[in-house]
């Protein structure tokens, strides 16, 4: 089974977290929109009613419209009961390293936000130990290269031995990627990440850092699809 077949499977087990009348925050990447075409298909059957999502990006925004999801501005939520969103990696605490497609400090303001966070995963983001999928860091882009040099500094601190961090770039290679925020992104290459907790500490001192991509203490449910179904595992 590909990862994409493992992917659509996580999303589907996701819907049965959903009930009529929820306000949900809706995730970024490839499995997030997987879940959100697949909601809209149950809004459409009647199966699910009366559903407002949040998007986290303004990619899915344009999907859950194409795929008639009904969206509410965020500052019009009065609350988000549940948020539906992949990740990079994930390892057996349910902390997770996210922002691989650059959406990671909307996906944080959302997933704090929400009652209950549920991620949905291939397994092949698994893992024992996070890091070496390069860490993505959201910074302002005043002065990139001192914020970037205090995330060398912090990561060093946290017991990475030799982190390699590059901004990330558009497809033209050139110019720097803007998230939709209109940030930079620091991919922060660190191999494994021996304590995340405390890397995840010590950037969020750094006053240049907007973002980074260690979400811990978020997720509750983790739904990995799997060859022959989704294993649903609960903290
Ligand atoms: C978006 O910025 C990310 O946080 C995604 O949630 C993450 O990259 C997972 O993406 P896929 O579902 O496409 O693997």
């Amino acid at each position: 089974m590909s990862a994409s077949e493992q992917k659509a499977l996580a999303a589907a087990a996701a819907l049965d977290f959903v009930e009529s009348g929820m306000i949900l925050g809706l995730g970024s990447g490839s499995t997030a929109e997987l879940f959100v075409a697949q909601l809209g298909e149950a809004l459409a059957s009647g199966a699910l009613e009366q559903i407002q999502g949040v998007p986290t990006s303004e990619n899915t925004a344009a999907l859950a419209r194409e795929v008639g999801v009904p969206l509410i501005p965020v500052d019009q939520a009065s609350r988000i009961d549940l948020t539906v969103d992949g990740a990079d990696e994930v390892d057996g605490r349910f902390r997770l390293i996210k922002g691989g497609g650059g959406c990671l400090l909307r996906e944080k303001i959302i997933a704090n936000a929400s009652d209950l966070m549920v991620v949905v995963v291939d397994e092949t983001k698994l893992v024992s130990d996070l890091g070496a999928f390069p860490l993505p860091v959201e910074v302002d882009p005043f002065a990139f290269t001192i914020t970037a040099k205090k995330v060398f500094d912090a990561l060093r601190a946290a017991g990475v031995k030799n982190p390699d961090i590059n901004l990330r770039r558009k497809g033209d290679g050139l110019d720097p990627f803007l998230t939709d925020g209109g940030n930079y992104i620091l991919d922060c290459a660190c191999g494994r990440l021996p304590d995340a907790d405390d890397a995840a500490e010590y950037l969020s001192e750094i006053p240049g850092v907007v973002e980074h991509g260690l979400f811990i203490d978020l997720a509750r449910v983790l739904i990995v699809g799997e060859d022959g179904g989704a294993r649903v595992m609960e903290l």
